[in-house]
């Protein structure tokens, strides 16, 4: 079962995904592989991690192309290549069109820096601490065509302290995203798993 990793950046949720699926050979028991990391920015930093890692890499930059929806063709094709059972989203700053999410309907996971459904989209963590939030989080989601709504697979919580400030609270919360994003992964390949033995 091949997994498609988007990234945009830093691609730390990648790399805790990758170093979580070796030290844990979840994907050799769910029959997994992460087949390829792909960016729509050349110089995110997590492409040369994946490729120490032994894993295709490949960028597709959106401002090639004239609009959202072809390159959202393109990219489906550049996914497709690799048949992913999965398709993760970690830190990728795109927004999708509707044909390209119904496309990975039920495959298609994402991350999101707060505790869905308060504070989607970008600054999340600014809007937090200006809503007086006392706890902040992360969410994995699967992905619909409603930005940052889909049903949610995992939730971690993270205390907001006196004097953070957005960095300081967003450093908190990645450490969980680091924690549940793999697990959430996991867990997908074992329920693929699971009913395809139940189809058998
Ligand atoms: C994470 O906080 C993710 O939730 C958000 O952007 C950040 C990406 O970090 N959408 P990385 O690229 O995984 O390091």
């Amino acid at each position: 079962k091949n997994i498609v990793i988007l990234i945009s950046g830093g691609g730390s949720n990648m790399a805790a995904i990758v170093r979580a699926a070796q030290r844990e050979h979840w994907l050799r028991r769910f029959g997994g592989r992460i087949a390829a990391v792909i960016s729509n920015k050349a110089d995110a930093g997590g492409l040369k991690f994946a490729k120490e890692q032994g894993i295709a890499t490949e960028v597709l930059d959106h401002k090639a192309f004239p609009d959202r929806a072809s390159f959202d063709t393109a990219l489906a094709e550049l996914i497709d290549r690799y048949e992913p059972a999965l398709v993760v989203l970690a830190g990728f700053m795109r927004i999708l069109t509707p044909e390209f999410v119904a496309r990975y309907a039920g495959r298609m996971l994402n991350i999101h820096p707060s505790l869905l459904p308060a504070f989607p989209g970008l600054h999340t963590h600014q809007r937090a601490l200006e809503a007086g939030c006392r706890f902040a989080g992360a969410t994995v989601h699967i992905v619909t065509a409603d930005l940052d709504h889909g049903p949610i697979l995992a939730q971690a919580v993270v205390p907001v302290l006196p004097d953070d400030t957005p960095d300081t609270l967003a450093a908190r919360v990645l450490t969980q995203e680091h924690l549940i994003y793999p697990q959430a992964v996991a867990r997908c390949l074992e329920r693929q798993a699971g009913l395809q033995q139940e189809a058998a």
